[in-house]
């Protein structure tokens, strides 16, 4: 018998940004975040997980069609937990077939270029982790699950849910109380649009594993970040998502963007992800909310120089019509500039 299951699992994009470890191994963070999930028909990872007793040898992996390294320590810490739980369900109920023993199959693919300049790892371990547990049919929660796809990357947590989505950041060593939890479904606020605008589809100098560690090393206005800056942008965000208040909404996102850059800037050595292009970015968007006299749009930029920017939908033409207007392609922008909606998970 071959046993399978398929997932699919949602980018995210954070408004109150992740940056910092206080626990590299466990990816445990320094701050609680937030994000937007971008809808699926868009941007998502699409896995399948199979087993069987008739495979032989390793556990494998292919991503977008070539084999991958599967032996790296955050996919096992994975495939560690997500086996143990099923050990557990077959020890309990010993006419349930032995998955746990047979070798994994996993098969993945982004329905999104890698040119699209978007992160995938978030998308990419929420979608692993589904797979498999729903392959081991394991009765656990989306919030369950985040604990196992936070060991992947911190902020795959985020993506086992569509709409808006809190990570606590817990403060136990064992990290049993960070993980991800629902602020709000995608139904709550369905006019949000994301519009994506690279800058540039290469791969990003400093990781933001090595750039956050070095961040919380280096950096004395980081230390403001966390005690101050992010709770206060964690409460205003919530109380600006209940309210469905875009204006509040925005100048958080922008604010919390500003903050995450700045303490990079105040690396030592500085670390810069924006570049002229992003600065454009910014200045584009300052201009339009000007010219709509009020609070329409909002930049946000993660560990790259590559722009999104929140918007509602019935501001479409003042937002993406006046962005195309006053960036021509001669600033640097690619063609892949694109527009999403925020979406749930199925
Ligand atoms: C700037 O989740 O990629 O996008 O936990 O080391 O895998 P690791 O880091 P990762 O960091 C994301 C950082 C960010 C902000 C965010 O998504 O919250």
């Amino acid at each position: 018998d071959i046993y399978r299951a398929s997932t699919t699992a949602p980018v995210n994009i954070a408004v109150v940004k992740y940056w910092g470890k206080r626990d590299a191994k466990l990816n445990l963070p320094t701050n609680s975040s937030l994000s937007v999930t971008l809808s699926q028909a868009d941007l998502r990872t699409l896995t399948t997980a199979t087993c069987s007793s008739s495979y032989t040898g390793e556990d494998s992996l292919t991503l977008n069609g070539a084999p991958s390294d599967i032996s790296g320590a955050r996919t096992q810490a994975c495939l560690r937990e997500l086996r143990a739980l099923r050990v557990a369900l077959e020890k309990k109920d010993s006419s349930l077939p032995k998955l746990s023993s047979m070798p994994l199959r996993i098969v993945s693919e982004n329905n999104f270029p890698t040119a699209a300049g978007l992160a995938s790892s978030a998308a990419g371990f929420a979608a692993l982790v589904r797979a498999i547990a729903d392959l081991y049919e394991l009765p656990n929660s989306p919030t369950e699950l985040s604990l196992i796809a936070r060991q992947g990357s911190g902020s795959a947590c985020r993506s086992l849910f569509g709409g808006y989505v809190a990570w606590q950041m817990g403060s136990q060593a064992d990290g049993l109380d960070s993980k991800a939890v629902e602020v709000a479904p995608a139904s709550h606020w369905p006019e949000m649009r994301a519009l994506v605008l690279v800058a540039s589809a290469a791969k990003k100098g400093v990781s933001s594993t090595s750039g956050m560690q070095q961040t919380v090393a280096t950096s004395d206005l980081f230390k403001e970040r966390i005690a101050h800056v992010v709770p206060k942008h964690m409460k205003l965000m919530e109380e600006a998502i209940a309210a469905r208040d875009f204006a509040k909404f925005a100048e958080v996102t922008m604010k919390d963007s500003n903050s995450f850059h700045s303490t990079c800037a105040d690396t030592y050595p500085p670390i810069y992800y924006m570049n002229d292009v992003s600065r454009a970015a910014v200045r584009a968007v300052e201009a339009i909310n000007a010219a709509a006299g009020k609070t329409i749009a909002a930049y946000t930029f993660d560990a790259g120089p590559n722009c999104v920017v929140y918007y509602l939908e019935q501001d479409t033409a003042a937002v993406v019509g006046t962005f195309y207007s006053l960036l021509p392609s001669t600033e640097g922008w690619k063609d892949q500039a694109k527009s999403y909606a925020s979406g749930a998970v199925q």
